[in-house]
């Protein structure tokens, strides 16, 4: 049995293959139709969420599947004090195959020890979000037509960004990648991402404080969201919350085949105006995060179509 806690527990092989697959299921939908008939996905959801947990619920109806689950830990037996393990342990009983997010990190390997299906984490704290990342490598493989040999800015909240934290753990496996991270300095890339991840792998990086004058050396722009509820003051999140604000005035010096992407939800982070921008990649992540969580409950329930 296969669970997916971080990205790095799938082969690169492993994720070429995910966005061949998914490929193939944006091609030939109608083949995948009846793939998960009589299997049921459980979405357990301690934290909020609309595009994940939706678009995993989408995917297993889209394969012919059902849903079961819960949305927040208030309306779950969490909130009557019953430990994360012996939830999981519980719904392991009813479902398939279980989709969590949880606040606290590393809580869907605590989780996984006593379960007897597949778990995947939908995100915990501010640590990992695979799927995201499998959604953002079938957006650039889809758009860019690679997924090597491409200069990658981070735009934000690298500090806390679990999107951004994959993602970068993901890209670095892929050959002739440079990242060009921008954060205001108490929101840096945490240290173990830079010596575990990109020390370790040699892979180029610069660390900038201001968008402008690195915009038009980028490839892919990935914007995120300054994440609100992993600050310990209020005080420090209205003075980070606006530092970069992505707009056309902005996008004028960036390359005509950039693409901008966004892990969504975006707060102030990019203007409106920018969704009309051709380069706006970020509704399209939402729609390739279906077919590719489609792809990956095939791969997980070991299903063959
Ligand atoms: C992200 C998350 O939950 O980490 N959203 C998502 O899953 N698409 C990004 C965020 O909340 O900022």
């Amino acid at each position: 049995m296969r669970h997916l806690f971080d990205i790095v527990d799938l082969s690169v092989e492993e994720i070429d293959e995910l966005i061949s697959v998914a490929e193939d299921i944006i091609e030939n939908p109608d083949k995948y139709a009846n793939a998960c008939n009589r299997k049921k996905l459980a979405t357990l959801f301690f934290e909020p969420s609309t595009r994940t947990r939706l678009s995993f619920e989408a995917a297993m109806l889209e394969l012919g599947g059902s849903i079961l689950g819960f949305s927040s830990a208030d309306s779950s037996s969490a909130a009557k004090g019953e430990s994360v393990t012996d939830t999981v342990r519980t719904v392991g009983c009813y479902a398939d195959i279980i989709a969590m997010r949880h606040p606290k990190e590393g809580a869907p390997v605590a989780a996984a020890r006593r379960t007897t299906v597949p778990i995947i984490n939908a995100g915990d704290g501010g640590h990992n979000h695979p799927t995201q990342t499998l959604a953002d490598l079938l957006t650039i493989h889809r758009e860019k037509g690679r997924t090597d040999n491409l200069t990658v800015g981070f735009c934000g909240d690298l500090k806390f960004g679990r999107t951004v934290h994959s993602l970068v753990n993901a890209l670095s496996r892929y050959s002739g990648i440079k990242f060009v991270f921008v954060s205001p300095d108490e929101l840096k890339i945490p240290d173990y991402i830079k010596e575990g991840v990109l020390k370790q792998g040699n892979i180029p990086y610069t660390e900038e404080n201001r968008l402008e004058g690195v915009i038009d050396k980028l490839d892919i722009l990935y914007m995120t969201r300054v994440q609100r509820e992993r600050f310990f003051n209020e005080a420090d999140y209205i003075r980070l919350r606006d530092c970069y604000i992505l707009d056309n005035k902005k996008l004028e010096k960036a390359n005509s085949d950039l693409i901008v992407m966004h892990p969504l939800p975006r707060v102030n982070e990019i203007a409106v105006e920018v969704d009309d921008d051709p380069r706006a990649c970020y509704f399209k992540q939402v729609l390739n995060g279906k077919y590719i969580r489609m792809a990956l409950i095939l791969k997980l329930l070991g299903v063959k179509v």
